[in-house]
């Protein structure tokens, strides 16, 4: 048992002491008892004041629950007992989440949750104090207490997304370099990938799955960046064996990105190896067809079609929007995969509006 203050029960026996010097000198016998006790529970460490008003006890399940934690630790640790009632929080926790009673408080603070099946571990994220916070529940070995282990995530949260968005940056400027090699690009790249994660929300894909999609996708002309100015730049059609030049950027493109083992990165490659193949299999570099091209090809080529008919390029002019939903419907189940054309058709609004806000006036491209 430990003591109030330091010294406590060699404060509490020299009062013994003094007490019962007074009491044999003025026979007190008040003063006596009262001596007597005194220096029995500082001698013992035993006292019943302390027992009666359950300091002893609080303080022993404190000792209890701070046994359980990892000692000095700086971030802010709660034990929750079974029925999910906060019963301990460490020094570190004190002032974040201050009104925290129970595990249903925490679905008021949460941002999201992350559940992971395979391990069974669950990831709370919330924001308290400015700062952003991850809480990691693993139950205790041997008790029926769950800790939640707290970690300060904001730098490293916001180096994370630093990190991304000068990924992001980097592969939506390397994509404009491979559509003209000339970085007065326009949008092009950028409405692609915004169409592309559009179609990619109207499929059902996966978040993550969209989410690498939309960053991948600007570079799905990479491989331009092997053709000749003479062909990429020329204005005008393309002869047959220019345009045999041309279509390598597919195959190319491929090459570039394949042997990269980043998500995005495989992502980019299918979508540079197939945003030219064609439902019907009559598309390039491996004449695939119907589900054999994967679903961010299909999905890249609708979009990547959909930008260039829209724009004005060296060659033409800009296509009205009828003719554009003609050639759309004329395509589909040929160039098109059907369910994408449909898809794309019964919410146009959405890519009218993305078209609108990425629309630039004085757009010259090739592509
Ligand atoms: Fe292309
Ligand atoms: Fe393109």
């Amino acid at each position: 048992m430990r003591n109030l203050f330091p010294y406590e029960h060699q404060i509490r026996l020299l009062a013994g002491i003094i007490l019962l010097g007074l009491a044999s000198s003025s026979n007190d016998w008040i003063l006596l008892t009262a001596g007597i006790g005194l220096i029995y529970t500082g001698a013992s460490g035993y006292c019943p004041l302390f027992q009666v008003l359950g300091i002893n006890a609080q303080r022993a399940r404190n000792n209890y629950h701070l046994s359980l934690i990892p000692a000095h630790n700086p971030e802010p640790i709660y034990l929750f007992n079974r029925h999910g009632d906060l019963v301990f929080r460490n020094a570190a926790a004190k002032n974040i989440l201050v009104n925290l009673r129970s595990m249903d408080d925490l679905h008021e603070v949460e941002d999201h949750t992350d559940f992971n099946a395979e391990h069974g571990l669950e990831l709370l994220s919330f924001h308290d104090k400015g700062s952003h916070y991850l809480l990691n529940f693993d139950p205790i070995p041997g008790t029926e207490l769950i800790a939640a282990y707290g970690f300060d995530a904001t730098k490293l949260l916001k180096t994370r997304e630093d990190i991304i968005e000068s990924q992001k940056e980097l592969i939506f400027r390397m994509g404009e370099i491979g559509e003209t090699r000339n970085l007065q690009a326009g949008n092009h790249v950028k409405s692609v990938a915004e169409y592309s994660e559009q179609l990619a929300l109207l499929s059902g894909l996966r978040l993550e799955d969209i989410e690498l999609m939309k960053m991948a996708s600007p570079l799905h002309d990479i491989g331009k960046v092997a053709i000749p100015d003479s062909i990429l730049l020329k204005p005008g059609k393309l002869n047959e064996d220019e345009w045999e030049i041309m279509k390598t950027h597919a195959s190319i493109g491929y090459e570039l990105l394949r042997h990269s083992d980043r998500p995005v990165m495989r992502v980019a490659a299918i979508i540079a190896a197939q945003h030219h193949e064609k439902w019907d299999g009559s598309g390039y570099p491996n004449g695939l067809a119907g589900r054999e091209i994967h679903i961010y090809g299909r999905i890249t080529a609708l979009a990547d079609v959909f930008e260039a008919l829209g724009s004005e390029r060296v060659y033409k002019k800009a296509w009205p929007l009828e003719k554009i939903l003609d050639y759309l419907e004329q395509e589909k189940g040929k160039h098109f995969d059907p369910d994408l054309v449909d898809l794309f058709r019964q919410n146009l609004p959405l890519f009218l509006n993305i078209r609108e806000q990425n629309q630039v006036p004085t757009m010259r491209l090739v592509g």
